[in-house]
C-alpha cells in the first residue's frame, strides 16, 4: 500500500517543477571588484537569479534558464570568473527534495499524531490549524489576531502571548517568519517558539518578564504558491492592475516594501524582478500588518527578529548602506550572544553563525527591509536571522541542494538551536531595556 502511494506520488511530482526542467545552478566566485561588477551587470541579460549573492572572494549560487546557459558559461570563461556546477537539473533536484518529504511523511505519520510535528515541512493548513488550536487551548495566555488578510484573502494570523493580556507594560518581543515564500525552514522555528512558550515551558521567566508577538507566516499566499507550484517563489502574490506584465509578473518582495529608504538600494522597479519593491512603501497588506504591529507596540518593543534563510548569519542595521546605528554596540554583543547560543547546540556539520551589519556581512545592501524599519521606528534591537542551508558534501547518502531547502531531517535541530538564540536574545534585551518604559 505504502509503495502504491509513493508510486502515485512520484508520478504526480514528475508533472511538478516543469518550469525548472533543464535549468542549472552554478557556484560563482568573483575574485575582485571588476569581476563582481561584470557579473552583476549581466543579471538582466542572462535572466540570472542569484539565490545566494556572490561577493568578492565569496561564492554565490545562481540559477540559469536553459536558453542562457551557453552564453553565460562563455561569459564566465571569457572573464575568467571561477565557477562550478551546483545542480545539473533543478527539476530533478526538486523532485528528489519532494520525495524526501513524502518518504518522511509515510515513515513518520503514525508516530506523530496530535500536535505539529517537526520532522517535516507542513502545509499552510496544518500550520494554521495548530495556531488556532493553541489559541483555543490556552485562552488565558494566548490571543489570536487574524483581522487582516493577504492579497488572496487568506487570514494573516499572529499570536499575542502574555500572562496578563499585554496589560502590565512588560517589554514586548516580536518574531516573524515566512515573509519570503521559499524560505520554508523559517516557519517551524516560530511555531516551535510558540510551543516552547506555551506548551512545553522550560524557561518560565520568558513569560513572567515579557509579552510576545509571534507571526509564523507573514506571506501565506507566497508560501502556498511555493509549496504547491513554484518552489523558488519569493514574493507576495499581489496583482496591481490588469495589464499583461502584472499577470505575468506578480508579487512584491515583502522585505523591500517597508517605509525606510524605500526602493533606494538593492531593490527593483521592475515588476518581474524577485526584488521588486512595489508601487509604494507598504503597498502589500502583509507588510502593512507587520508595520501596524510595530506601530502599535513601539513604546514597549525591545527586540524584533525576522527569520529568513539561508546563510547561518545574524544581521543587524543598517542594511541599506552598511553604516552603524547609535545602538551598534548592543546590537553586536547581543547578536554574538545569540549566535553563541546556537553554535553551542549546533551539529558538527553545520556552519558556525556569523554576526554583523547586514550589508557588510551578507555582501549586498538592501533597502525597505523590516529590520531597518523597526530600528528606525525605535526598536533598540532588531535582527534578521539567516538560518542554515548547506550541503553535506562528504555524505553520499545525504546529498541535497544548498539553499532554501534544508533536508527535513534537520528541521527539529534548527528549531531547537534557533529557540536557544531567541531565549538568549530575550534575556539580554530584558537586561538592557527591560526598564524602558516602566
Ligand atoms: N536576505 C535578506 C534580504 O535580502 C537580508 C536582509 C537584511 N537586512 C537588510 N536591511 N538589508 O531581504
Ligand atoms: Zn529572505
Amino acid at each position: 500500500m505504502k509503495l502504491l502511494v509513493l508510486l502515485v506520488f512520484v508520478t504526480a511530482i514528475h508533472a511538478k517543477h516543469e518550469k525548472y526542467s533543464g535549468w542549472k545552478s552554478f557556484y560563482v566566485k568573483p575574485v575582485n571588484n571588476d569581476q563582481l561588477l561584470k557579473l552583476t551587470s549581466r543579471i538582466p541579460e542572462f535572466h540570472l537569479d542569484f539565490i545566494s549573492k556572490a561577493a568578492v572572494n565569496r561564492e554565490g549560487i545562481v540559477l540559469v534558464e536553459p536558453q542562457y546557459q551557453n552564453d553565460f558559461l562563455r561569459f564566465l570563461a571569457k572573464e575568467k570568473i571561477c565557477h562550478r556546477i551546483h545542480s545539473e537539473d533543478l527539476k530533478e533536484q526538486f523532485d528528489i527534495d519532494d520525495q524526501k518529504i513524502e518518504v518522511r511523511n509515510l515513515a513518520t505519520r503514525s508516530i506523530n499524531g496530535g500536535r505539529l510535528p517537526y520532522d517535516n515541512y507542513q502545509t499552510l493548513d496544518v500550520i494554521y490549524e495548530y495556531i488556532d488550536q493553541i489559541a483555543e487551548d490556552y485562552p488565558e495566555i494566548v490571543t489570536l489576531v487574524s483581522s487582516s488578510k493577504s492579497f488572496q484573502g487568506r487570514p494573516l494570523k499572529y499570536l499575542k502571548i502574555s500572562k496578563d493580556k499585554f496589560s502590565s507594560n512588560k517589554p514586548v518581543i516580536y518574531i516573524d517568519a515566512g515573509i519570503h515564500a521559499r524560505e520554508w525552514i523559517t516557519i517551524p522555528t516560530v511555531t516551535y517558539a510558540i510551543h516552547k512558550l506555551v506548551e512545553n515551558v522550560t524557561e518560565p521567566d520568558l513569560l513572567d518578564n515579557f509579552d510576545w508577538i509571534l507571526f509564523p507566516v507573514v506571506n501565506p499566499d507566497g508560501y502556498v504558491f511555493s509549496y504547491e507550484r513554484d518552489k523558488m517563489w519569493r514574493k507576495t502574490r499581489s496583482l496591481k492592475d490588469w495589464s499583461i506584465t502584472s499577470f505575468l509578473c506578480r508579487g512584491v518582495d515583502g522585505n523591500r516594501n517597508f517605509d525606510f529608504m524605500w526602493n533606494t538600494v538593492g531593490a527593483d522597479d521592475d515588476k518581474c524582478s524577485p526584488i521588486y519593491a512595489g508601487t509604494e512603501p507598504f503597498s502589500e497588506s502583509e507588510t502593512r500588518t507587520v508595520g501596524d504591529i510595530i506601530d502599535e507596540h513601539i513604546d514597549r518593543m525591545v527586540l524584533f527578529i525576522t527569520v529568513h534563510s539561508f546563510g547561518s548569519m545574524i544581521l543587524y542595521p543598517w542594511g541599506h548602506n552598511g553604516s552603524l546605528s547609535n545602538n551598534a554596540f548592543s546590537l553586536h554583543t547581543v547578536g554574538i550572544d545569540m549566535a553563541n547560543a546556537i553554535n553551542k547546540l549546533s551539529l558538527p556539520n553545520f556552519p558556525n553563525y556569523v554576526v554583523g551589519n547586514s550589508m557588510l556581512t551578507i555582501g549586498y545592501g538592501a533597502s525597505g527591509a523590516s529590520d531597518d524599519y523597526a530600528h528606525f521606528r525605535g526598536v533598540p534591537l532588531t535582527y534578521t536571522f539567516e538560518l542554515p542551508g548547506f550541503e553535506d558534501e562528504d555524505d553520499e547518502s545525504n546529498e541535497f541542494t544548498q539553499g532554501f531547502y534544508l533536508d527535513p531531517k534537520y528541521i527539529h535541530q534548527v528549531c531547537v538551536e534557533t529557540w536557544a538564540a531567541f531565549v538568549t536574545g530575550a534575556r539580554r534585551a530584558g537586561e538592557l531595556y527591560g526598564k524602558k518604559n516602566l
